[in-house]
């Protein structure tokens, strides 16, 4: 048997993916567009052999139990499903991320699981194929199979339902900053944060409609010269998401007080003339948009003005195979 280990890099989406179509196919409400960094990434060795008798999974070198396990079984029960095959995997994920960044993430780990899964079974999947079955782990995962700024078109049904990146115009030299806000695991997980709102927020159905909308024009933004448009579009896009769960019922936040404070900070920094624009997903932490120009003087702000731990990202690249061993039936 082979032995596949790769590495998928986080993303971090600039419009939001939040809320699905259809949840057994893993289908999303409205298009999304993301940034791939170079600073956070998984590792994931998978290594299927007749002489397991169930799936086995660590992460960073602990053995997990329970539901842990039994969400990479399902992912894994689509690779064995493709190939044909009903044999069981070791899977070994570790993920790095600076110590308590808080920024640990489904996205790259089931982009790397999907690569090194599909590979292990004997599949060579073209790059839609691999981008779906990305998204069967974690939607945001379809994503982090490519570098760069990507587009996860919503699609109809599961064919349709695909990433695949898009060209950015090297005028804009986009970096993101990582602000760590609180690095403690969230108490409402994405998963059930969008069930909770396509469930009871009134609001549901305007995000939906205009997050679509602002994936064409992001797109368009991404293709332009004006890095001014493409903050915006992107601060715009993460507050309506939080707008909508703040219209659930019962209403939640992932916001903390030290959300809101990098969110002002960046606002007013911009104000005295820094181009920088925040984006949040679901969790407390923050990200600031930037460019490579100004990534200096917008971090020597965010230090001079808070005490939360921030790491500056640059674009990074698509998933990779790191090694192929043959291994002992
Ligand atoms: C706020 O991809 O983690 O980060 O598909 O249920 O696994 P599941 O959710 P997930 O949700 C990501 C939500 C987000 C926005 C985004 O990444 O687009």
């Amino acid at each position: 048997m082979i032995a596949v280990t790769a590495r998928a890099h986080t993303n971090i989406a600039l419009i939001k993916y939040w809320g699905k179509a259809d949840a057994a196919l893993m289908l999303p409400a409205n298009s999304s567009v993301s940034l791939t960094l170079d600073q956070f990434y998984t590792d994931t060795r998978v290594a299927f052999s007749p002489q397991l008798t169930a799936d086995t999974f660590s992460l960073d070198g602990v053995l997990q139990t329970g539901a842990a396990v039994a969400k990479v079984s399902r992912f894994l029960d689509h690779v064995r499903d493709m190939a044909d095959m009903d044999l069981r995997a070791q899977v070994q994920s570790v993920n790095h991320v600076p110590t308590a960044a808080g920024l640990a993430s489904s996205a790259s780990a089931y982009a790397a699981m999907a690569l090194a899964a599909s590979r292990a079974a004997g599949l060579q999947l073209d790059h839609p194929a691999l981008t779906r079955l990305a998204r069967r782990g974690s939607g945001s995962a379809s994503r982090s199979i490519d570098g760069g700024c990507v587009i996860w078109h919503r699609g109809i049904d599961d064919e349709s339902s695909f990433a695949e990146p898009i060209a950015v115009n090297p005028a804009l030299d986009l970096r993101m900053i990582a602000i760590v806000i609180n690095h403690h695991a969230k108490k409402v997980s994405s998963r059930a944060g969008m069930a909770e709102t396509v469930a009871t927020s009134p609001f549901f159905p305007a995000w939906a409609q205009t997050a679509e909308a602002n994936s064409q024009e992001m797109v368009a933004a991404l293709a332009g010269d004006d890095f001014k448009l493409v903050g915006e579009l992107a601060e715009r896009s993460a507050l309506m998401m939080h707008a909508t769960t703040l219209a659930a019922n019962p209403p939640f936040t992932y916001f903390q007080p030290g959300t809101l404070a990098a969110l002002q900070l960046v606002q007013t920094m911009r104000a005295q003339g820094l181009p920088a624009y925040t984006t949040i997903d679901a969790g407390p932490n923050v990200k600031v948009l930037t460019t490579a120009e100004y990534v200096d003087a917008v971090a020597d702000q965010l230090a001079r003005h808070l005490d939360n731990p921030i790491t500056i990202c640059a674009p990074g690249p698509a998933a990779r195979v790191l090694q192929e061993e043959t291994v002992d039936d």
